[in-house]
């Protein structure tokens, strides 16, 4: 398996480009790391050069398109020195002009030279990367069928390919006994600008995505964006941190333990049951908090089909060490700050019955809490030590040293810190 990881920028169609392009594409390199960059065709757009299309007399003139064109260019260098440009219907344009007219070939400068490419950019028609073709994708037929289908049908190869702004999708296909699959990547333009009026008339707006092939599994990567149009880098980062923790095999349960802390990780968790891995981790680091909620946590950490290791770090108090001691082993940093209580609420009990109801509610979650840990000790203990160790009265603190020699984890974590 190659551990090449491919990113693939969409139709940018300068100086018709996302305003936020760059600034996307910033964010994206910096997250990824990808060891390739591949502008999948129709960097630019020359609008002004199409002998196909009326030029909107509103519009600006060639000279100022391509001004603005080449400036961003530049910029784009700047930001991704390696990178190879692939041809485009749009990049054709000028070819096709200057053909027109009849100039040969060697009348006319070539792309690459008159859009300044730095001589570190590639250009090409196509790119063949670790089995995976990238061409613009303007000959893949759009109707008839499922347009990724399409495109690997076309080149009977695992395929990437843009042009199709208001697409964005990874399809597969077998063809004899191969998995083949083919992703279209979307496109990084500005829609409100008048070089894309053709595309007002149609009901599919353009779809703002990038595309990356890593270790090869293709992915789409949306270009998240606000009612305004422009960039939600904010809502980018929420979204990842959490496509982040889905993928990972690690937890981070930094924080107290309520709801969310639960909803958060029984997401993870049963995502987490569809996979093959075999050990998960969960750090531990928290006050407390809910203990219904740590009990929603331990049901879903005993139902999981996969070996669970909890790390305690920082602090693990209340609610915390209910969480750490369900783990399948259990290892606690020396320096972690541990302490056990009884089941306690701040909640105001004004009535009789308020009270009665909740003397019951008492009852049984000390209960549960004096079987929970009975069963969770890896030593013989008894129910009533279980009460008198760590369901005291008053709050206990305990060492990590404490909790293994009572038999509650695997071991201490000692690093030497200086
Ligand atoms: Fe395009
Ligand atoms: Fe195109």
């Amino acid at each position: 398996m190659s551990s090449n990881k491919v990113l693939i920028i969409s139709d940018l169609h300068a100086p018709f480009h996302h305003p936020d392009a760059l600034a996307f594409l910033k964010w994206v390199e910096d997250k990824y790391d990808p060891t390739h960059i591949i502008q999948i065709g129709d960097i630019i757009d020359a609008n002004a050069f199409s002998i196909k299309f009326d030029r909107d007399p509103n519009g600006m003139g060639g000279s100022e398109e391509m001004r603005r064109a080449k400036l961003f260019i530049q910029q784009l260098a700047k930001q991704i020195p390696l990178m190879t440009v692939l041809e485009g219907n749009h990049t054709d344009r000028i070819a096709k002009a200057a053909k027109k007219i009849g100039l040969l070939d060697d009348m006319v400068k070539t792309l690459p030279e008159y859009l300044e490419f730095p001589d570190t950019w590639q250009f090409s028609e196509r790119l063949t990367l670790d089995g995976v073709t990238y061409i613009h994708g303007d000959r893949v037929a759009s109707s008839g069928g499922n347009l990724m289908q399409n495109g690997i049908k076309l080149y009977m190869k695992n395929i990437v390919f843009g042009h199709y702004h208001a697409r964005a999708g990874i399809d597969y296909l077998t063809i004899d006994d191969r998995v083949l699959w083919g992703m279209c990547v979307g496109c990084l333009v500005s829609q409100e600008t008048y070089a894309f009026d053709y595309a007002k008339k149609s009901s599919r707006i353009s779809i703002m995505s990038v595309g990356l092939v890593e270790e090869g599994c293709p992915r789409i990567i949306p270009m998240l964006l606000k009612k305004n149009g422009r960039w939600d880098k904010n809502k980018q980062w929420e979204v990842n941190m959490h496509m982040d923790e889905m993928s990972s095999d690690i937890f981070y349960m930094i924080g107290d333990i309520d709801d969310d802390m639960a909803t958060r990780f029984l997401s993870w968790i049963h995502y987490k049951e569809s996979r093959t891995t075999c050990n998960l981790t969960v750090y531990i680091s928290t006050y407390g908090g809910n203990l219904d909620d740590a009990f929603t946590i331990v049901n879903a950490m005993k139902s999981s089909p996969h070996q669970i290791i909890t790390v305690g770090t920082g602090k693990v108090m209340s609610a915390g060490v209910i969480i750490l001691v369900a783990g399948d082993i259990r290892l606690v940093y020396d320096d972690c700050s541990i302490m056990s209580h009884q089941f306690t609420t701040s909640t105001g009990f004004q009535k009789y019955h308020e009270l009665a109801n909740a003397s019951s509610y008492f009852k049984s979650i000390h209960k549960k809490m004096v079987d929970f840990l009975f069963k969770a000790c890896r030593k013989p203990i008894t129910k009533e030590a279980v009460e008198g160790v760590l369901l005291k009265e008053t709050d206990t603190f305990l060492s990590a040293k404490d909790l293994f020699k009572l038999g509650y984890i695997n071991k201490v974590i000692s690093i030497d810190r200086w």
